[in-house]
């Protein structure tokens, strides 16, 4: 597991925007794996800047999120879908058949994270997967307890979370208790992982990753078992709290 110090989110989100850029440029239809919440949106906007600036065809490229609500519509503006329209999809005028999430609506959410599955390997994995970290050491939303083997699966939040993710819902409007989620064992295969950490409330976890064993204790430590893993760290993430 490589790991990379730098300033600010915003620098993180800068050189990891080139990584991307460059990626797509030798491998057009890559297979890019992407995460909602605050720490990916530094990385969201530089690359949307890169692409003004030097324009690169997008057409080829697929996309597939970790995660979404369930159950939630893609119309709520609480839902993972919006948000990714709003901050990338949007912007960059990817086509809606190049982006995929677990849907929220499906009644039957067991075949439709066999779906989800089936998709991501019928585009043969996931070349560049983003993931940002919970507090709780999450990552889609994997909580602690997923086994390094899971599947694409309804999952139900801990109160950790859904306190963490409350911030971002209108207030009165409840935090939804379950999540449709990429399995670890599907992250565990995408071909390159980046996990972003910023910012001081993610200090604590960010010393357990780089100290404690891989252990499903701290689901993020799946990464160290990765043979292509880079952790990207602002100066207070990577703060170490005594
Ligand atoms: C969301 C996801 C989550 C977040 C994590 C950190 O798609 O995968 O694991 O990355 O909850 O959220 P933020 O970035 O808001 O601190």
């Amino acid at each position: 597991m490589k790991i990379i110090k730098l300033s600010t989110p915003e620098e993180i989100g800068m050189q990891l925007a080139k990584n991307l850029y460059q990626k797509i440029q030798v491998k057009p239809d890559l297979v890019i794996g992407l995460a909602t919440g605050s720490t990916p949106l530094p990385l969201y906007a530089a690359f949307i800047k890169l692409l003004k600036e030097k324009p690169l065809d997008l057409s080829h490229i697929t996309t597939f999120n970790l995660d979404e609500y369930y159950p939630m519509s893609s119309s709520n503006p609480n839902s993972y879908y919006f948000f990714m329209n709003k901050f990338l999809f949007s912007p960059l005028k990817l086509k809606r058949t190049q982006v995929n999430l677990p849907d929220g609506q499906s009644k039957n959410y067991r075949l439709e994270c066999l779906k989800y599955e089936n998709k991501i390997n019928s585009c043969g994995g996931i070349d560049w997967q983003l993931l940002g970290v919970g507090v709780n050491g999450h990552i889609g939303f994997n909580e602690p307890g997923s086994k390094f083997n899971s599947l694409t699966r309804r999952v139900m939040l801990t109160q950790s979370t859904i306190n963490a993710n409350r911030r971002f819902f209108k207030s009165g409007e409840g935090v939804p208790i379950y999540a449709l989620t990429m399995g670890l064992g599907v992250i565990s295969r995408t071909k390159e992982i980046h996990l972003i950490a910023t910012g001081e409330n993610k200090a604590t976890v960010v010393q357990r990753l780089l100290t404690e064993d891989p252990s499903t204790n701290l689901p993020a430590s799946i990464i160290k078992k990765h043979p292509n893993a880079t952790v990207w760290l602002d100066v207070q993430a990577a703060h170490t709290k005594v």
